[in-house]
């Protein structure tokens, strides 16, 4: 932690003399207080208010000389060396005034504030739920708290604490446009446009990126309330100038709404976008998917038309929005058991995430997919010694015990039955060889295919299928986000007989 020197008294003195001398007011403030350093501390306040903070800093550290257990000081020092962004000397200050008077919600909350500049998330949060521990009405701390949980896209949690702050101070603009945009990440679209008008009224007009949200709001609701036809066509009237493409616009309302569980308006617009373009092989299955109709796998051409679409937006779509930390997680699963594998496969290996994971693990890494578009962005990677495109089933079986260890991050999703893939994997791999998968976890046995057209599976549908594997271990996690959520799932480490 930075130290903080203060002036020797005799100095101080010094200042305070000519202070006297040249400010007649500040003379009296000493008379008044019988101390020279509440006049120091008022003249700081001065210097503060009018955005000199250097200067302000100055007068709080010469009158910390002179009262160097005043925690009020401390704290008043932290404040404006931060807002000098001098966050670290703003550190000490504010940890200094809290070892004085650890019970001073104010001093948390800044702490809070001083953290969170820092991204000390750890500290930061603990501050503010401090503050709210002994001023439950501190309105700030739980808007700080919010920003910081919404950052840390725990939506939900942050959505209470932005409540909560709203609940104590109404009329805050920035926690309404902060409400209005939790709202639609968790698909309340009613309460998000509510909060957007609200924001708007109490402060400056929105964004142009926040009022095309908001016209997406409205007409998402609009098509849960009534029909999706009179909706999207009241949609260009509602966003005016920020209107978008009405077909991005379906495409969005499409996948959200049937993630959020609007099953039934999600298949009248999967119905309208396939009316539209009957052999598209995506809106085709996304459809059924949505419609619940039995399938063991999802189509070959829909993961090639699907991936090949999705392959430039993947990287930022899976790491930045919806935290996906699969193949990170899995190569350690992995080298808690064993390392130095010999020949290792990234089965639907997509954008090649799992290669920097994979390359300490063992010598040579093969990346199998059917996506020609993901491929080309896993050779862009690079870490692979061959990248083939390949059906992962047809692939497995023409490679008898040729891989130490299999890796699939997020691909047997689309595989509804897994005993054939697995069996095949089996055939694949040397006796003693690993496989270690992700699934997504079902709510009951068996495999279910979900409206987001990827298949969930149980630990007992592996167990059932996996006959020529031992399960090493298997560990719960979540493996994305989806509508603001975390989507439950397991990663299986399987050992070859
Ligand atoms: C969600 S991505 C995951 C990619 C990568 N494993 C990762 O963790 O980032 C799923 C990948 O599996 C591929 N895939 C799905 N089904 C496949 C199949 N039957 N054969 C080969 N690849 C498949 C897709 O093309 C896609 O690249």
């Amino acid at each position: 932690m930075t130290t903080i020197q203060l002036p020797d008294v005799t100095v101080t003195m010094t200042l305070v003399a000519t202070l006297q001398a040249s400010l007649p007011h500040f003379g009296r403030m000493i008379d008044q207080c019988g101390h020279p350093a509440p006049a120091l501390r008022q003249l700081g306040l001065v210097h503060w208010e009018n955005g000199r903070f250097d200067a302000a800093a100055q007068c709080f550290a010469a009158a910390l000389s002179l009262a160097p257990q005043n925690p009020d000081l401390w704290r008043d020092l932290a404040s404006v060396t931060s807002a000098a962004d001098r966050d670290d000397e703003a550190l000490t200050a504010i940890r200094t005034s809290l070892d004085l008077d650890p019970l001073n919600a104010q001093s948390w909350q800044t702490l809070a504030g001083v953290a969170d500049r820092l991204d000390d998330v750890e500290t930061a949060e603990d501050a503010y739920r401090r503050t709210i521990a002994l001023k439950p009405e501190a309105a700030a701390a739980h808007l700080g708290l919010g920003l910081l949980l919404f950052r840390k896209k725990r939506y939900d949690d942050a959505l209470t604490a932005v409540r909560a702050s709203i609940a104590h101070d109404p009329v805050n603009g920035l926690a309404h446009y902060a409400l209005g945009h939790l709202s639609f990440i968790v698909s309340d679209f009613a309460g998000c446009a509510r909060a957007f008008d609200e924001a708007a009224r109490l402060t400056l007009p929105l964004d142009p990126p926040t009022r095309q949200k908001r016209a997406r709001a409205l007409t998402f609701q609009a098509m849960i309330e009534g029909s999706v036809q009179d909706a999207l066509r009241d949609y260009a009237e509602i966003a005016g100038e920020d209107r978008e493409d009405l077909e991005i616009i379906a495409r969005d309302a499409f996948s959200v709404l049937s993630a959020a569980g609007h099953l039934e308006t999600a298949a009248e617009i999967g119905r309208l976008r396939l009316a539209e373009k009957p052999n598209d092989p995506v809106r085709r299955y996304l459809l059924d998917a949505v419609l619940g109709r039995a399938m063991t796998a999802a189509p070959m051409e829909y993961i090639e038309t699907y991936f090949d679409q999705f392959a430039p937006q993947f990287d930022s779509k899976l790491l930045e929005t919806l935290q996906y930390e699969a193949p990170c997680r899995m190569a350690q699963l992995v080298a808690g058991h064993r390392t130095g594998f010999r020949t290792m496969l990234d089965l639907g290996c997509g954008t090649g995430l799992a290669a920097a994971e994979l390359q300490p693990l063992g010598t040579s890494l093969v990346g199998v997919d059917l996506s020609a578009g993901m491929l080309a962005e896993a050779a862009r990677r690079g870490g692979y010694a061959e990248l083939v495109k390949a059906e992962a089933v047809a692939y497995l079986k023409a490679s008898q015990n040729r891989f130490d260890l299999v890796f699939a991050a997020d691909s047997l999703i689309y595989f509804g039955d897994l005993g054939p893939l697995l069996r095949a994997a089996a055939g694949a791999l040397v006796p003693g060889g690993l496989f270690v998968l992700s699934i997504e976890l079902a709510a009951g046995e068996g495999f279910t295919l979900q409206p987001s057209g990827r298949f969930a599976h149980s630990l007992e549908h592996i167990r059932s299928t996996a006959t020529d594997f031992v399960v090493l271990e298997t560990v719960e996690s979540r493996i994305r986000l989806e509508a603001g959520r975390p989507v439950p799932g397991l990663y299986v480490l399987l050992e070859r007989r």
